[in-house]
């Protein structure tokens, strides 16, 4: 078997709103990658990984017909190529294993500022312009709404002004795109997010292998991601109410402190947040020397 295909593929947004945390959360499980964002492939340095950098859109049409292993793509895409999918009487052949907590947006029908907007029933008969066909269609089938889809591949937010749709149906982030062209978002379609989609196609051991130990260490990365380590001193009586004060942690570890009979310290993983409410009402039960650090990997 020729050498790059024992290299596993993922694939990644080539420019946009996930192009950055994506590539930061792999390198986060140990991946070291020639940085060009011109080219097409990354070679991993030091894994035999590269990713693919492409258009978002075709992230789960790679994922599915196995050219790559692996994905990291916005809910959005993945749901509106599982519905086109579903049309044409076909299954996408990939699964989605973990949310990621960035890229989030929403999928959202938004009206020109002066046309009044009620509730669904104000899309009967209208034209909707749209990339997301898919989504649009059974959004309005769900509603049992008569309205027409317009599918634009960009820059839908422009078609109300060209006279071509009476309402838009795109993403929205922080909104300013809508703002800038004089439209408000009427109704939310899907929450969106990063996930991580992987083939469902057979792979070699060597290949499962190397997939296999690559999501272990996404899910290290992730299960730690606000988790936070937090270290202290405390008078031996006040470890019940200081276990109590600590934010999601499980049994911490107590040591003796050398030289001190009734003083103990606490280690323990906290698995969200820990504020300055809590440090300060730890200190106020007793606690002193309190330490606060991240947390960047997990092996359970
Ligand atoms: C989306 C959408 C808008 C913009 C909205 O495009 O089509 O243009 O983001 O974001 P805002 O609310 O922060 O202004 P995106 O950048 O995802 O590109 P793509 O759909 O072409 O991949
Ligand atoms: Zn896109």
């Amino acid at each position: 078997m020729e050498q790059s295909e024992q290299r596993i593929k993922i694939a990644v947004q080539k420019t946009g709103r996930l192009t950055d945390h994506s590539i930061d959360l792999l390198e986060r499980c140990g991946l070291k990658v020639t940085k060009s964002k011109n080219q097409l492939i990354c070679y991993g340095e030091n894994m035999p990984i590269d990713l693919l950098l492409v258009r978002d859109d075709d992230i789960p049409g790679l994922v599915s017909d196995d050219v790559c292993d692996l994905g990291i793509v916005g809910l959005n895409v993945v749901e509106e190529k599982r519905l086109q999918l579903e049309q044409e009487g076909s299954n996408g052949r990939f699964k989605q294993i973990f949310e990621l907590d960035f890229g989030h947006c929403r999928l959202s029908i938004a009206a020109p500022e002066d046309v009044d907007y009620v509730g669904p029933e104000s899309l009967k008969n209208v034209k909707i312009a749209t990339s997301y066909v898919g989504l649009l269609t059974d959004y309005l089938k769900r509603n049992r709404i008569a309205a027409e889809p317009i599918f634009f591949s960009g820059a839908v937010e422009i078609a109300p002004k060209l006279g071509r749709a009476d309402f838009i149906c795109d993403l929205v982030s922080s909104g300013e795109t809508l703002l800038a062209n004089g439209l408000r978002e009427v109704a939310v379609l899907l929450e969106s997010e990063a996930v991580v989609i992987q083939t469902l196609a057979p792979l070699s051991d060597e290949k499962q292998a190397l997939v296999d130990k690559i999501i272990q260490r996404l899910d290290g990365v992730l299960k730690v991601r606000d988790s936070k380590y937090i270290m202290l001193h405390a008078p031996r009586s006040a470890l019940a109410e200081i276990r109590a004060l600590l934010p999601g942690s499980e049994s911490p570890t107590v040591l003796p402190l050398e030289g001190s009979d009734d003083k103990i310290a606490v280690h323990a993983v906290c698995r969200e947040n820990v504020f300055w409410e809590t440090l300060e009402n730890l200190k106020a039960a007793g606690a002193s020397s309190l330490l606060v650090l991240p947390v960047e990997k997990m092996l359970a």
